[in-house]
Parts: structure tokens; C-alpha cells; sequence
């Protein structure tokens, strides 16, 4: 799709050499495409699990923080350098090192982001496939009136069972190879643009049944009264890595994305606007999910489980609740969709650089290494449930795989790009540059956006990072 650009091998040709190439069709498709890649399992999925996990209001507050301070920056940052550079997040990087003489390590940016996103995919896929099962389950009335133990052994029955878990992966990674084989308009604009309000209104309707328990309170004191002796550095590294995979930063999506993005197009108002429709569907999943697990007696630090086991309770018990509780996994599955569709976007787009590579070859090959690379993740909650490969080095101890690959990439390698991302907006790019993108004039926040790459973004990720490390 992006012929112009991605013909021949030199990395001077500039943005504007890819004029005439595909571009978004307005800001709106852009915010529908960037939301559509931040919102996604991680909102509904793993947010509320985490914040489950650790303690609930506190760590909600850390994790509003590290957006505020640390994800939006970065993702204006990396839509910003990407619109500039206009090719994938490797071709961009050589591109700017060429132009503004700095020195070549930063192209490592571009494959760092490149390699993160590609390696999310992989299990992405898997955990969206358990989506596309429950969508199944759902209509098979498998919920109605169901126990939670009943509703807990359907999920522990897909878990167990490789070869099931390896078919839905299957389902959902053809899926997105369809998608994104046909291109940015036709492909991915089309679908967004229905599916994002739609799953916004189904979350509204899943508050407000939530809101009709008895323990909506309780769930609205989970997710917003904060205890800070129930916070401990581990969340605080949790909620960090979360502000990066929500967003999707520090994963050359954004890089991508933004390299599609019209000229006229104002980045930072785009940019809140994004962090702003995430962190509402997250607080939403939140609300939906909370009363329900207070209503039921259940865990809400259950873990990854949370939600396929918590929602079709509710859904057993509701009138109606095969129909919606079909369609929330429906639109589950969707959310996933959108979002996996941006992951495989950076390497398609620079396998489409390379010589010989349409878009069609390049997202088959590259859609079927994650699809086979994801077999480690589906093995990782049955046969190798108890195979922890990296055991020898001391944060990855007791790690299956697919501990290891969710750790590497939203703890590690999402900070650290993110890390270097900010440092380059913020320290490297010439001035005049970060102006005319931003379309920014001297002022306050052109001013506090600059100190916030330049220091706060940094100082937070740092520390972070290195008490992580040691
Ligand atoms: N932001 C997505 C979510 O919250 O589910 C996850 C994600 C999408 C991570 C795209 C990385 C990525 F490149």
C-alpha cells in the first residue's frame, strides 16, 4: 500500500516522499485507529486483574499517574517522530539519524519497537483466542444460571486443553492477517470505525447492570479509595508497564500509525484524546467488573481469570445475558482484534520495505512466525505449565513462557524504548522540528512538555527500570 516509500533501499527520501501514499482519512479515523489500538485486552482484561491483584484504589492512582506523566509524553513523542519520519519505526530511525547527524545506535529504537510489538502479538493472540471461544460458550447458553465453579472449570477445561487453545489462536491470528493484508482503508479503517463506539456503548450498558447490584459501592471504594500500605514497589513496576501496553507505546505502533497521519492534524489534542477514551474504558471495565466480584463472593485479586470467569457469572444470572453476554465477548474479541491488527502493522510495514515484498506476502510471513511462535504461549497452561526456560536468570525464575514474553516486553522493553523515546524528543530533536510537528508555539505547554520528556518522563522510567533490574 505504501509502494513510494518503501521502494528502494536508500534512507534519505523523506516524509515527503510519501506523498500520495495512503494516509488516514481524517483525525477522527486516526483517534478510532490509536484508541482502537490502545483499547483492547489489556483494558478490560488485564486491568482489572492487576489492579486485582494489588489492592485496588492506590494502584489505580499510580497507574493515572504514570499516564499523565509518563504514557501520554511518550505517546506524543512517538506519534510526533513518526509522522515526521513517515516510513516503519526502522526506516524512520535511519531516516532522522541521516538527517539530523546523530549517532546510528538510535536506529536500535526502531528495532526495539519493532521486535516488542511483533513478540506481544504472539501471545496476544492466544489470549484473544480465549475471547473467540467464549463468544461460543456464550451462545451455547454455557453460563446460564451457571455456578461459579461450573463457570470456573469451562475456563479451566480451555486451558487445559492445548489443541482447543491452539484452534482459537488459529481463528484469531487469520483473522488479523486478513485484516491487515488488505491494507489501511480497507482493511483496518472499515471495521474500526463501526466496532469502537459500539464496544464503548455494550461497556456502558455492562456499568449500568453493574451499577443495579447492591455492590456497586463496594466496587467504586475498590477502584478509587486508596490504601497505600496495600502498594508495594512490584505494583508500582506493574502499573508503569501497564501505562505502556494500554497505550501502546514504546512498540513502534504509534510510530506506525503516526506515519499515517495527515500534516494538518494536531498531535498533542489528538494525543490526550486517545489516553482519555483508554483510561475512561478501563475505569468503565473496572466498574462493570468490581460490584460483580463483590456480589459473588469472588477474589478480585483472582489473576488472569478475572474476567472469563467473573463476567459469565453475571451473564448466567442477567435476563438476556446470552444475548449479551455473546455479544461482549463479541466485541471483546474485536477490541483484541484492533489492537493485535497494530501489532503486526510495524513489521509489515518494514517488510514492505524490503525488495521483493508486497503487503499481502509480507503480512502472511509474518502472520504465520507469530501464529507458530504463539504455540509457546498456548503450551504455557498445560504441558509446559511448569517449563520455566529462563529459570537461570534471576527475574525470570518460576516464569513459563508466557510469563517471560509478557514480562520482557510490558516491564522491560516498553519502558526502555519508552525510556529512549522520551530522551530523544526531548534532548535530540531540534527544536524547531518538535514546533512545527506539535504545531506549537513558545508557551507554557510547549515549555512543560519539553521538561516533562527531558526529566520527568525519564527520572520516572529510570527508576523504575533500574530497581526492577537489580
Ligand atoms: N494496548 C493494547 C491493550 O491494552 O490491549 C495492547 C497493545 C497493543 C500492546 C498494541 C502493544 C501493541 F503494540
Amino acid at each position: 500500500m505504501s509502494e513510494v516509500a518503501h521502494s528502494g533501499g536508500g534512507v534519505s527520501e523523506s516524509a515527503d516522499a510519501r506523498a500520495g501514499n495512503p494516509m488516514w482519512s481524517s483525525r477522527l479515523a486516526f483517534i478510532l485507529a490509536a484508541s482502537g489500538s490502545a483499547v483492547g485486552l489489556g483494558n478490560i482484561w488485564k486491568f482489572p486483574y492487576i489492579t486485582g491483584e494489588n489492592g485496588g484504589g492506590a494502584f489505580v492512582l499510580v497507574y493515572l499517574l504514570c499516564i499523565a506523566i509518563v504514557g501520554l509524553p511518550i505517546l506524543i513523542a512517538e506519534v510526533m517522530i513518526g509522522r515526521w519520519g513517515g516510513g516503519s519505526p526502522i526506516r524512520t530511525m535511519q531516516w532522522l539519524v541521516k538527517k539530523e547527524g546523530l549517532s546510528r545506535h538510535w536506529v536500535g529504537l526502531g528495532w526495539l519497537g519493532v521486535s516488542a510489538s511483533f513478540l506481544i502479538l504472539t501471545f496476544y493472540s492466544v489470549i484473544g483466542g480465549w475471547a473467540v471461544s467464549y463468544v461460543g460458550e456464550a451462545a451455547n447458553s454455557s453460563f446460564a444460571g451457571a455456578s461459579s465453579d461450573e463457570i470456573g472449570s469451562i475456563f479451566g477445561g480451555l486451558l487445559s486443553n492445548p489443541w482447543q487453545l491452539f484452534m482459537w489462536h488459529s481463528v484469531f491470528m487469520l483473522a488479523v492477517v486478513m485484516i491487515v493484508a488488505r491494507g489501511l482503508k480497507s482493511g483496518m479503517e472499515k471495521a474500526i470505525n463501526i466496532l469502537m463506539p459500539l464496544l464503548f456503548l455494550l461497556l456502558l450498558v455492562m456499568v449500568g447492570y453493574a451499577a443495579s447490584t447492591d455492590h456497586f459501592y463496594a466496587g467504586i471504594e475498590f477502584l478509587f479509595a486508596a490504601d497505600f500500605s496495600k502498594l508495594s514497589t512490584e505494583a508500582v513496576l506493574s502499573a508503569l508497564g501497564h501505562a505502556f501496553f494500554t497505550l501502546s507505546i514504546g512498540v513502534g505502533v504509534m510510530f506506525a500509525y503516526g506515519s499515517f497521519l495527515p500534516k494538518d492534524v494536531p498531535i498533542v489534542k489528538t494525543a490526550v484524546t486517545i489516553s482519555v477514551v483508554d483510561t475512561g474504558v478501563a475505569l468503565l471495565a473496572g466498574l462493570a467488573i468490581f460490584p460483580l466480584v463483590f456480589a459473588n463472593g469472588l477474589e478480585p485479586g483472582a489473576g488472569p481469570g478475572l474476567i472469563f470467569q467473573t463476567l459469565p457469572l453475571a451473564f448466567g444470572k442477567m435476563a438476556g445475558g446470552v444475548f449479551f453476554g455473546t455479544l461482549f465477548f463479541a466485541l471483546l474479541v474485536i477490541a483484541a482484534l484492533t489492537s493485535a491488527i497494530s501489532m503486526l502493522e510495524p513489521t509489515v510495514e518494514w517488510l514492505e520495505e524490503r525488495q521483493g515484498f508486497n503487503r499481502m506476502k509480507a503480512t502472511i510471513v509474518l502472520g504465520a512466525l507469530a501464529w507458530i511462535m504463539g504455540i509457546g504461549t498456548v503450551l504455557s497452561f498445560n504441558e509446559w505449565a511448569e517449563f520455566y526456560p529462563l529459570a537461570f536468570i534471576p527475574v525470570f525464575e518460576g516464569k513459563t513462557i508466557f510469563d517471560i514474553l509478557d514480562y520482557l516486553t510490558a516491564n522491560l522493553i516498553m519502558p526502555l524504548s519508552g525510556l529512549c523515546l522520551a530522551v530523544f524528543a526531548g534532548w535530540f530533536m531540534s527544536r524547531k522540528v518538535v514546533k512545527e510537528q506539535l504545531g506549537l508555539g513558545d508557551g507554557v505547554l510547549y515549555d512543560s512538555l519539553i521538561f516533562t520528556l527531558r526529566f520527568l518522563t525519564p527520572a520516572a522510567v529510570a527508576i523504575v527500570f533500574i530497581y526492577n533490574l537489580f
